[in-house]
């Protein structure tokens, strides 16, 4: 009954093309000073980062792609993506709201949205640096939303405050982050907690912190890989390559496009500037100052961005600040890549309600040659 040929795609799965803005890969190096030991975990991660997954591993029954280069090819935004269903009243999602196109071990319905209801794209954001936003110290978050309540008018940005609930897999980091960073919707704190929800919700896997499959049309409970697919070590080795692996370095260090990103206050949220953690178990990521781009606050990004889905702490009009850090490696902008160039992105960030529409404003006002210097340092970022 398993192992049939039907690991197949039964439609293709969406993607976007390739790229104006993909000018130069990023390293896929680790971090400098890592030990022997951090060295080797960094290189098998790495391994099973590009692993295509098959039926017999565990893959499916229904999935998205094979591997996590699929979305993260050169650690970056693509060529794979994952798409939600939007609720809409009366319109019931038994199994959940993710689009899962693919079948494996004996899978016979995908998942796909029904007839008429919307869908909400989303674009895999990079995974370098993401190391450094899970060792950002909760308070440093806090004190973010702080500066932005007690400063009049927007921005006015709110820390992604999660549930109680430990998010199983157990963190490295003690005490572990309380305040989601990671996601488009900040819905996770750990990378912990994220690779065991891609391995599960992307491609099918199951591993001890996510033991069932999601459910599925067909009411299968189990694949071609009896019981738990993939072990907490594989999951651990996966989140080390993650966490271990090199930031884009600067580019650019234009003092005048630098001040005019301050002046219009794209760095109100996009924060320049932060410090990493001073426990953290690596060295590598103790106690380092970092330029990340964000404010990891959630904001009300206005009417135009708003794609009808609540996650955790945020809701239909709620994104993430984007980290800008190392956007000249990714192609297609936004949450759903619906800017192709950086002028696009900032004009969508002026829509009814958005906290970011002053600040859009002013980079209008600038004259045509300042607006250009400070387009041509984000895109060096
Ligand atoms: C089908 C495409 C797809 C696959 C396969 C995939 N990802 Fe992702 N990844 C995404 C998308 C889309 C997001 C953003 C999710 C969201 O917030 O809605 C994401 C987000 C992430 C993030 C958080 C990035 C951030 O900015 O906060 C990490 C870390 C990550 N993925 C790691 C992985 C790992 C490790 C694997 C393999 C086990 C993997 N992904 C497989 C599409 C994918
Ligand atoms: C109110 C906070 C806020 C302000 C002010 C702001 N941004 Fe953003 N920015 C965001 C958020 C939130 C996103 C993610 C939106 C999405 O994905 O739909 C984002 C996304 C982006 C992106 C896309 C990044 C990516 O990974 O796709 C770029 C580029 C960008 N901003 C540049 C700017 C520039 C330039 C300015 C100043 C003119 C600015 N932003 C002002 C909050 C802000």
């Amino acid at each position: 009954m398993f192992g049939c040929g039907c690991d197949e795609p039964v439609e293709p799965a969406r993607t976007f093309d390739r790229p104006r803005l993909v000018r130069e890969d990023p390293t896929d190096a680790p971090l400098d000073g890592l030990s022997a030991e951090q060295l080797e975990r960094f290189e098998r991660g790495d391994a099973l980062f590009r692993t295509p997954y098959r039926a017999v591993q565990g893959l499916g029954p229904l999935y998205i792609e094979r591997s996590c280069t699929s979305c993260h090819e050169h650690d970056a935004r693509g060529p794979g993506l994952v798409r939600r269903i939007v609720p809409a009243p009366g319109l019931a999602l038994p199994f959940g709201d993710v689009v899962r196109p693919r079948l494996a071990a004996g899978a016979r319905t995908p998942l796909l949205a029904p007839q008429g209801s919307a869908e909400s794209i989303r674009l895999p954001p990079a995974v370098f640096a993401r190391g450094l936003l899970e060792a950002i110290d909760d308070a440093w978050i806090l004190a973010q939303e702080l500066a932005q309540a007690t400063t009049p008018g927007p921005p006015d940005g709110r820390a992604a405050r999660l549930s109680e609930e430990p998010e199983t897999p157990t963190s490295v980091l003690h005490p572990p982050p309380r305040l989601g960073r990671l996601g488009h919707k900040a819905r996770r704190a750990t990378l912990e907690a994220f690779v065991a929800d891609a391995l599960h919700g992307d491609m099918g896997l199951t591993s001890p912190a996510r033991p069932e499959e999601p459910p599925n049309p067909d009411g299968l409970t189990d694949d071609a890989r009896p019981g738990i697919d993939v072990s907490a070590q594989t999951v651990a080795l996966l989140v080390d390559y993650v966490r271990l692996l090199q930031p884009p370095s600067r580019r650019t260090h234009d003092r005048r496009g630098e001040r005019l990103f301050e002046q219009v206050g794209c760095a109100d949220c996009h924060v320049p500037r932060a410090r990493t953690r001073t426990d953290h178990p690596v060295a590598a990521l103790r106690g380092v100052e970092v330029a990340l781009y964000t404010d990891l606050l959630l904001h009300d990004m206005g009417e135009g961005l708003a794609d009808g889905i609540t996650e955790n702490a945020a809701g239909p009009r709620h994104w993430r600040t984007a980290p800008l850090v190392g956007i000249r490696h990714l192609r297609g902008l936004l949450h759903d890549g619906r800017a192709a160039t950086v002028w696009d992105a900032i004009d969508a960030h002026d829509s009814p309600g958005s906290e970011a529409s002053a600040s859009v404003a002013r980079f209008r006002a600038l004259d045509r040659a300042d607006a250009e210097v400070l387009v041509a340092f984000v895109e060096a970022l």
